[in-house]
């Protein structure tokens, strides 16, 4: 089955074509962050009007790139929710558009489910049951997976995502939106020695987050160091490394009790955070001790991309659900509400 993916939830335009067999045939991608730089965060309308804009000349890309017309796919997936409902609704419309004319199936996809499954698209995918680590810009969740659609919480972020706190430490230091990338790549030049930031919720029990803590403790030490309002470079990587080593060490603090809590002996992690080296790095130490094995994907399937919707949609489409023709988006929607797939 060849499926056409399509995700336009937040500031990224994503097209693909993934083949059931052949795997990946065509991947196109556009980045919205220089329309909402100079704003310092995503402008909802200013997103919308951009997906409308650069959807079809994407589609049109990756179907040279598969060397393949419309009439030749045989489904379309697109995100349905959770977004922003104007970004969402121009995927949506679109896609639903497209199969009509096509005359074949479409479905709305769940966009964390997306993430939770882009490690499936690599060569050495987890196979079911695993636990999930979802750290992206809007989400910070550890989740049972017991299959597709088979979605247990563990635990979630009380307040802020792990995103979320990195790009609004970026913030605070002076980096340009989206910090996180920025924030990492400072770090790396930090003293990780210098400072100790706190570690959130860690000295109890239980698999929820809080980043907000951590957020105003970089506020006030960075403020303490300015000198006329301006920190300088070295306080800068300094912080970076101090901020990161943070979130890096909370979060496998708790994707360790997930493992020995589940049984379980796979991790995967997924979403924007992901692409981190050092949580990669860290997550890997702390696997190892477990006996256990961690699986990302490729860090361009880190963020929001089309594969992944094109790939969570194959398999929900293969085991025989569509959406019908009205056009259903949900800004909002609790992923353990999906329906799981019936095992063949
Ligand atoms: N190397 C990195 N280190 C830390 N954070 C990173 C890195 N790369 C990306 N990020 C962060 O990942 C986030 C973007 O990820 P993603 O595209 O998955 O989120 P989103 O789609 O905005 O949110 P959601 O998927 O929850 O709706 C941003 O907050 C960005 O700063
Ligand atoms: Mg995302």
């Amino acid at each position: 089955m060849r499926v056409l993916g399509i995700e336009t939830s937040c500031d990224e335009t994503g097209v693909a074509i993934y083949d059931s067999e052949a795997g990946l045939l065509g991947d196109a991608l556009y980045s919205q962050i220089a329309v909402h730089a100079e704003y310092g965060g995503v402008v909802p309308e200013l997103a919308s009007r951009d997906h409308v804009r650069k959807l079809l000349p994407l589609v049109k890309e990756v179907l040279q790139q598969a060397n393949m017309t419309g009439s030749e796919l045989d489904a379309v997936a697109y995100t349905a929710g959770p977004g922003l409902i104007g970004a969402l609704m121009v995927g949506a419309s679109t896609g639903r558009a497209m199969a009509l004319a096509w005359d074949i199936p479409a479905i709305g996809v769940h966009h964390m489910e997306g993430h939770l499954l882009a490690p499936m698209l690599e060569e050495h995918p987890p196979a079911f049951p695993f636990v999930a680590l979802l750290v992206s810009g809007g989400h910070t969740q550890l989740v049972q997976v017991d299959g597709i659609g088979e979605y247990t919480l563990l635990g979630e972020s009380l307040d802020d995502a792990a995103g979320e706190a990195f790009d609004k430490a970026a913030k605070m230091i002076g980096l340009h939106y989206p910090g996180g990338p920025e924030v990492a790549r400072l770090a790396e030049q930090g003293d990780h020695s210098r400072f100790r930031f706190p570690r959130p919720m860690t000295d109890r029990p239980g698999l929820d987050f809080s980043f907000s803590g951590l957020k105003t403790f970089t506020l006030n030490t960075s403020n303490d160091l300015k000198v006329d309002g301006e920190l300088s470079d070295k306080d800068r990587c300094d912080i970076a490394a101090a901020f990161e080593d943070a979130v890096v060490d909370t979060l496998a603090i708790k994707c360790r009790r997930a493992l020995q809590q589940t049984g379980f002996k796979q991790l995967i992690i997924a979403g924007g955070v992901s692409a981190n080296q050092r949580l990669r790095d860290r997550l890997e130490e702390m696997v190892k001790k477990e006996r256990a094995s961690l699986f990302y994907a490729r860090p361009r399937f880190c963020t929001d991309n089309g594969a992944m919707i094109a790939y969570a949609g194959c398999q929900r489409l293969m085991a025989g659900q569509s959406s019908d023709l009205s056009i259903q988006c949900q800004p909002r929607w609790p992923m353990d509400s999906l329906e799981p797939i019936a095992k063949g």
